[in-house]
């Protein structure tokens, strides 16, 4: 495995095993790597000649009262984790490397972005969109790979390539869960003990809502507010929000049939969680 800090030595690299006719897989992360990111590794091990893997905790993702600071970052275990998952190319920049003049131009996000998430964390999808149309031209992947557990975010992407023609990809991965349900996250190491003891009820009382909806109930309100009651009788976090969207689209469900997403977020003492599940009606 090669460790690249620049982008024109990490450029180098790949146009000469592009040359020789190589595919390119690649797998954008923020780092402090578990096993929600060695699934993502595995399909493009499995699927690439050339594994890429940028670690990069990109700032204008987080807003001005986000964790951007306390973002949790580990270089030497990920390169161990890197190095496992058969990674051949390690892309660890700095933020002056990516962003080193002010911006002339920017990316805004205009779809699939005022709900959910993105009508939490205003200009997140923007700072997302803007960071993968760098790295995609950086890195030029035929594939490239994303995690459901982030669904906005993979509809956000899946809309930014078909926009723009980049011709990349995308392959969404089922969310990986620990034992108890709890999906996996960089964010869950700063869940108390109590709190995480506590968290496996937010998967359960998306698992009960899908269940619910197969056996028949349709109505959206009343399936959100029995996941709340759940959430706030059983965990001591506060609900950010529960929705219930059709997908990729994120609008008003208004069609018997087709895919939907029930997605909630919930804030806990230090860090905020979100889940969901895609299903089909
Ligand atoms: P990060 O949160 O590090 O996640 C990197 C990738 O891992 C994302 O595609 C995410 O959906 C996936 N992932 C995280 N937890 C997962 C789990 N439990 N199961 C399956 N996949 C999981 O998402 C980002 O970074 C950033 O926004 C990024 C795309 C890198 C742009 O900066």
């Amino acid at each position: 495995m090669k460790v690249f800090h620049t982008i024109n030595e990490l450029r180098n690299e790949l146009k000469n095993e592009r040359k020789s006719g190589k595919s390119i897989g690649f797998v954008p992360t923020m780092g402090y790597l578990h096993e929600g990111h060695v699934s993502l590794l595995k399909e493009a091990r499995e699927n690439n000649e050339i594994v890429v893997l940028s670690i990069f905790v990109n700032p204008t993702q987080f807003g001005p009262n986000e964790d951007f600071d306390q973002y949790p970052r580990d270089f030497e275990r990920d390169e161990k984790i890197a190095l496992n998952a058969g990674v051949d190319c390690l892309f660890y920049p700095t933020v002056e490397e990516m962003y080193p003049n002010e911006l002339k131009s920017t990316m805004k996000v205009t779809k699939r972005v005022d709900v959910l998430c993105g009508e939490k964390r205003p200009g997140h999808f923007d700072g997302v969109a803007l960071v993968l149309t760098k790295l995609f031209n950086i890195v030029q992947p035929d594939q490239a790979y994303f995690g459901l557990k982030d669904a906005q975010q993979v509809a956000v992407i899946e809309g930014l390539v078909e926009d723009y023609n980049i011709p990349v990809k995308i392959n969404p991965v089922p969310t990986v869960r620990e034992e108890d349900g709890l999906a996996k996250s960089s964010r869950n190491i700063y869940l108390t003990e109590k709190e995480r003891k506590e968290a496996p009820v937010l998967y359960k009382s998306l698992q009960k809502a899908a269940e619910d909806i197969q056996n028949g109930n349709h109505n959206a309100e009343q399936l959100k507010q029995n996941i709340i009651n759940t959430i706030e009788n059983e965990t001591s976090g506060t609900v950010d929000y529960v929705s219930i969207y059709s997908y990729p689209d994120l609008e008003p469900i208004n069609r018997t049939n087709g895919k939907i997403i029930i997605a909630l977020a919930v804030k806990f003492s230090n860090s905020r969680l979100i889940d969901n599940m895609i299903i089909s009606i």
